[in-house]
């Protein structure tokens, strides 16, 4: 059997990993500054990671959700804890798309509308109405066309407005940060203006933070930049820094039924243990912090680059804007260079995710790297 080719692929073949280092099999050693689509959160094999997930596999890996799993209990007072979200509940799953497919769920069981209003260059997932909410329809099939679907330019209240009026939307759905479009984000005032909007309209506002949460913007969720309360929040990356993991937090005021969002795998017990487990280091070795003072190294650094037109997103969810395309220079990264970085629709802009313990030492590496293939 071969596999179902659905990947462009660079030929590096990573066999071990250590912090903000992965080795390829002839043991050339790379620096991660994408984190595998911005997962890592913690470093790779974080040695209290691999200790607990270790310990946890010798217990009990997994049962389903017919049981109770203290783990799960454990993971959202933790969560509401160090997130400052402790008046919301958790409903835990396995990946950004399924929290985003959940989310969307709820909010037409909540409000029994089913008009979704997303942004233009959003991305919410690959399912289906994760995909629908997604702004490409190159990867939208027929079958994902069913959904009642409204894209709008991101900063413009008017059209907000004039779209909810209608009468029909079930929910708004933004990105912290946009991640897969390119770093844009909406100003605090566009969020707290339709936000206003959804309260007043019986419209349920979820924020997407499966890229932008974390830590990954330097608070928790990137949207506690802008002082607002979404409904509901979704996040899966950095979560389980590599062990797959989602999770819904929802308000309170919204309320459980039995049977209304269900998962055979989710929040089962090597999850919990991996999600347990990074929120304990992340507090333990202040890695909020830590990205706001290494953001803060960067944008003063990242000055003395020639050719960059411009520095999007916020923390460790960066992207460098040039007025070329960047393909060739992701390929100089990392074949001469040995940086991993990623791209984004915007085919100008390098989009960078290193993990949220990378040091300025690092930084230099990067800035070092560009000044060298950039003269
Ligand atoms: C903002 C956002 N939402 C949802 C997803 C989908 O997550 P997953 O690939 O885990 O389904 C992604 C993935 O890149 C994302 O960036």
């Amino acid at each position: 059997m071969e596999l179902f080719e659905v990947y462009p692929l660079y030929n590096v073949t990573p066999v071990k990993a250590k912090g903000v280092y992965v080795w390829d099999e002839n043991d050339t050693k790379y620096l991660d500054f994408y984190g595998g689509h911005g997962v890592i959160s913690i470093g790779h094999s974080h040695p209290d990671y691999v200790k607990s997930l270790s310990e946890q596999l010798t217990k009990i890996g997994f049962y389903s959700n017919s049981i109770v799993n203290p783990l799960q209990q454990e993971l959202a007072h933790k969560l509401g804890k160090l997130s400052g979200c402790e008046n919301y509940n958790l409903f835990l799953c396995n990946s950004g798309a399924e929290a985003n497919e959940n989310a969307l769920k709820l909010a037409s069981f909540e409000t029994g509308k089913s008009r979704i209003i997303s942004f233009d260059n959003a991305f919410h997932g690959r399912t289906s109405a994760a995909v629908a909410v997604t702004d490409n329809p190159s990867i939208n099939a027929p079958i994902n066309l069913q959904q009642k679907v409204t894209f709008l330019p991101l900063n413009d209240i008017e059209l907000v407005i004039h779209e909810i009026g209608k009468g029909d939307v079930a929910a708004v759905i933004i990105e912290g940060i946009q991640g897969v479009g390119g770093l844009d984000e909406g100003t605090a005032e566009f969020f707290q203006e339709f936000q206003k909007e959804c309260n007043e309209n019986n419209i349920l506002l979820i924020l997407d933070e499966v890229q932008s949460g974390y830590g990954r913007s330097g608070k928790f969720f990137a949207f506690q930049y802008h002082n607002i309360q979404p409904d509901i929040i979704t996040m899966a990356k950095g979560m389980g820094n590599g062990f797959p993991i989602g999770g819904v937090l929802i308000a309170d005021k919204i309320k459980a039924k039995y049977g209304m969002l269900g998962t055979t795998f989710g929040g089962n017990h090597l999850a919990c243990a991996a999600g347990i487990s990074v929120l304990d280091v992340m507090e333990k070795e202040h890695l909020m912090q830590n990205v706001q003072e290494v953001y803060g190294y960067f944008l003063q650094e990242i000055k003395t680059v020639p050719k960059i037109k411009k520095v999007k997103g916020k923390g460790l969810m960066l992207g460098v804007e040039f007025d070329f395309e960047v393909g060739d220079l992701r390929k100089k990264l990392i074949f001469d260079q040995h940086i991993f970085t990623g791209g984004s629709n915007n085919k100008n802009l390098l989009r960078i995710l290193p993990p949220l313990s990378a040091k300025k030492e690092h930084i230099d590496l990067f800035i070092n790297a560009l000044k060298e293939i950039l003269g």
